[in-house]
């Protein structure tokens, strides 16, 4: 569970000083998927960054799986990320000089995965996005889908019990961005993963488990997908013994 109380964050100082989050609660259940909804400048990316531990609020609380991130050192929370979250950056940052195969396998040497099992998690998550044909290939070399969908690899491959995905299909046609789509909730589902994701699409939103607006730092609204129940049968005739 992630659970984020009175959060706000401050950029600059003085009369510099900008508020990008004002004061935000927010609870985001384990296994669920939460789209962030809002204008440019809005304040989402800020947003994913702070619940995330990318970045640190000003004040208020995030808390992930029962531990305050805030009161965790730099070193301790880089560990705790690499272990929990895979984060997919709205300009999705690959090591252009690297290979794909190079790209997923840093952050897994990262958290000290044995060379053997790397290879095969490297393997695994190149099939997932369709890239293995590009796997000795420079990530430099990839259009603009070929470097989400391998920014996607990277951050799927060490199974992270949750991932954020800042505009994940932004800069992607409608065809690769449904790859994409299906990609990230395929892989949440089958590991039970939490998914946080930003998106502009409001078809994107809808397919959420559930939707948070932002609007100057401030969540404006919050909705979720109405679950249509089933039709319950109706209940069996009881039987009435037969008078003789
Ligand atoms: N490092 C920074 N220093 C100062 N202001 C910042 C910084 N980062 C973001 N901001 C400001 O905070 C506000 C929120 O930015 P943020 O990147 O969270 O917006 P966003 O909702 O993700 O927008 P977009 O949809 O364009 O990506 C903006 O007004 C932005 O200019
Ligand atoms: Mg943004």
């Amino acid at each position: 569970m992630i659970q984020l109380e009175n959060v706000s964050k401050v950029y600059g100082k003085k009369d510099r000083a900008f508020t990008a989050l004002d004061d935000i609660s927010l609870t985001i259940e384990d296994g669920s998927s939460v789209a962030i909804v809002g204008k440019s400048g809005s304040g989402k990316s800020t947003l994913m960054h702070v619940m995330s531990g990318l970045d640190r609020a000003s004040s208020g609380t995030v808390t992930i799986d029962g531990q305050d991130i805030s009161k965790l050192k730099n070193k301790a929370l880089d560990s705790f990320r690499a272990e929990k979250i895979g984060f997919i950056f709205q300009a999705f940052f690959v090591q252009a000089n690297e290979t794909c195969a190079q790209n997923i396998s840093l952050p897994l040497e990262i958290m000290k995965v044995k060379r053997f099992s790397r290879k095969k998690r490297v393997q695994a998550a190149l099939q997932a996005v369709e890239l293995t044909d590009k796997a000795n290939e420079k990530a430099k070399n990839l259009s603009g889908g070929q470097k989400q969908r391998l920014a996607i690899a990277r951050a799927i491959a060490n199974k992270p019990r949750i991932l954020f995905a800042d505009e994940p299909t932004g800069n992607l046609d409608s065809v690769t961005g449904e790859m994409v789509e299906n990609l990230l909730f395929s892989f949440t589902k089958k590991l039970g993963s939490t998914l946080v994701i930003v998106t502009h699409d409001t078809d994107l939103a809808a397919k959420c488990d559930h939707q948070v607006f932002i609007k100057d730092g401030k969540i404006v609204h919050q909705s979720s997908k109405q679950v249509i129940a089933p039709a319950k049968k109706p209940p069996a005739k009881k039987k009435v013994a037969k008078k003789v």
